[in-house]
């Protein structure tokens, strides 16, 4: 069935030297573990570097973000092919920061996500509603307007290889957890709005993991509810010892 992911999400943190510092001990305390898939999304000017001291290991690299064009005159983006070429595997899409600050429209990201399955890259695709969606009752049709855009226009067999981060916006960063029950509540619509797209054998094939405020001690509950299926952290994800303590919560 559906692997479990625990990935990471620097955002704009770390310069390349304290990157490959983290790298470092990461992949030393994460050795031998195979069970859950380990990914570490870096800022651009650290992938490089990234990928080369996460070698051989089972960390493997994302990027935070990609522009949906091989090539060409489009100043201060980076391509697909870029990123593959220096092995970065993941691609982080349709983040709540990109929607919000830099106005990304569901079209756009569904362009990202085509883009990076081309090149042979996992992309994860990030949705999630405001605060004001969730009081106004609205949880659900914004979930599902987002993975109807993302996911438009795959066959099952695409779709398969995306990997969904559910984050509410009103748990990013805030130290409000969604709790275990609300989180597995909208995990299950979300691969309910995936059944009814793609039918259930490729929803639930379909790895959803949760993000917004995970930290070493609330990952194992959330971690233990069926339809989440890993994480994306963002700031328990900058030191390598709380990042190894949400791992080993999903073992
Ligand atoms: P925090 O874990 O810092 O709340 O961030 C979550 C996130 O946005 C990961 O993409």
């Amino acid at each position: 069935m559906r692997k479990t992911i625990i990935a990471g999400n620097w955002k704009m943190n770390k310069t390349n030297k304290e990157a490959v510092e983290m790298l470092t001990e990461l992949k030393e305390l994460v050795k031998g573990v195979d069970s859950v898939g380990i990914v570490i999304g870096a800022p651009f000017t650290a992938l490089s570097d990234a990928v080369k001291a996460v070698e051989g290991s089972n960390v493997k690299i994302a990027a935070e973000n990609v522009y949906p064009k091989d090539s060409g005159a489009y100043t201060g983006e980076v391509s697909p092919v870029m990123l593959k070429d220096l092995g970065v595997e993941y691609v982080i899409l349709g983040h709540s920061e990109r929607r919000e600050y830099f106005k990304e429209s569901d079209e756009f990201i569904n362009e990202k996500v085509k883009a990076v399955l081309a090149h042979g890259m996992t992309p994860i695709l990030c949705i999630g509603e405001k605060l004001e969606d969730r009081e106004a009752g609205r949880t659900d049709e914004v979930n599902k307007t987002q993975i109807r855009g993302g996911f438009a226009g795959l066959t099952g067999e695409e779709a398969k290889k995306i990997v969904v981060a559910y984050e509410p916006v009103w748990a990013i960063g805030t130290g409000k957890t969604a709790t275990p029950e609300i989180a597995q509540e909208t995990h299950k619509a979300i691969r309910q709005e995936l059944t009814e797209m793609f039918g259930e054998e490729v929803a639930n094939e379909i790895t959803i993991q949760y993000g917004g405020s995970m930290k070493p001690n609330n990952a194992k509950e959330l971690l233990a509810q069926a339809d989440i299926d890993g994480g994306l952290i963002g700031g328990a994800s900058l030191k390598a010892t709380d990042f190894y303590d949400i791992i080993k919560a999903a073992l």
